[in-house]
């Protein structure tokens, strides 16, 4: 449902439209605007409520980037992920808390005004100290992505934001180039490039149109040589999205019937 479709917070209140479609619905996945909505929507509707996009946070997102990383490297402890761009965004911030629940070590590579929110800050290094992972907060980029085995990045400006002009004067010079990814030193078959999409790497888009006229930039926070290189896993994790929601749901729905290795293969 849109939100031209529904009242949500407009002509009726967030709480009342959570009993509506709780009694109508086994689960529902919010992805919109404001974390306090997702909040009341689990507080009200008395059925699980997965949170799909909101300003603060993207966590399902995270699932199928952790599940795309498990994919190509076959484990996730010890792990680099440099997070190239906006450094304190919903992505940014996710990417920073999930790496550190899983043991990988996250560098939030971005300049000084877009550094993480101290209090986001905290919430990685209370799960960091039990995992293990080495985190860095840097506006160096050459430090930022040296040894990673992933570079991610995500769009300059998100949900709620609109100053284009002043996200491009900070950010020109941390677009994802081939020359950043030479710049990790890592071996080709250990590196990968990830983005959550949409991506800003071209001019075939309605707002790519508008930037390169505006800005005068074809490629925006990674380059369309990157995005089409032999690094890019951006496609498969978008695949993920797909089978990590499934298990989200099979297993907060309940009656999820998981069949051991040995059972599974009889
Ligand atoms: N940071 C982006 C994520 C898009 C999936 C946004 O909020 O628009």
């Amino acid at each position: 449902m849109g939100a031209g479709e529904i009242h949500l917070g407009k002509k009726e209140s967030i709480e009342d439209t959570a009993k509506v479609l709780g009694s109508m619905f086994d689960g529902i996945e919010y992805r919109g605007f404001a974390q306090k909505d997702v909040e009341d929507l689990a507080k009200y509707s008395g059925v699980p409520v997965w949170n799909g996009l909101t300003d603060k946070w993207h966590p399902i997102q995270m699932l199928a980037d952790f599940m795309t990383i498990k994919e190509k490297f076959g484990h996730l402890k010890g792990l680099t992920l440099a997070y190239v761009g906006d450094g304190r965004d919903n992505v940014a911030d996710s990417l920073l808390v999930a790496g550190s629940m899983l043991g990988v070590n996250v560098h939030i590579v971005t300049p000084k005004p877009l550094f993480t929110h101290p209090d986001v800050q905290k919430i990685a290094e209370g799960f960091a100290k039990d995992s293990g992972s080495r985190n860095l907060i840097t506006d160096d980029i050459e430090q930022g992505v040296k040894g990673a085995n992933i570079i991610y990045t995500d769009v300059w400006v998100s949900m709620g934001e609109n100053d284009w002009s002043e996200r491009i004067k900070l950010l020109k010079p941390y677009t994802v180039t081939m020359k950043m990814m030479y710049m990790t030193g890592t071996p080709d078959d250990q590196l990968i490039f990830m983005h959550c999409l949409p991506a800003f790497h071209d001019r075939t888009t309605k707002v790519g149109k508008e930037i390169y006229e505006k800005y005068g930039l074809s490629e925006v926070e990674v380059t369309d040589e990157v995005f089409n290189s032999q690094y890019a896993w951006q496609f498969t994790e978008a695949e993920n999205r797909l089978h990590s929601i499934k298990a989200i749901m099979a297993a907060t729905l309940g009656n999820l019937f998981i069949p051991s290795v040995d059972e599974g293969s009889k």
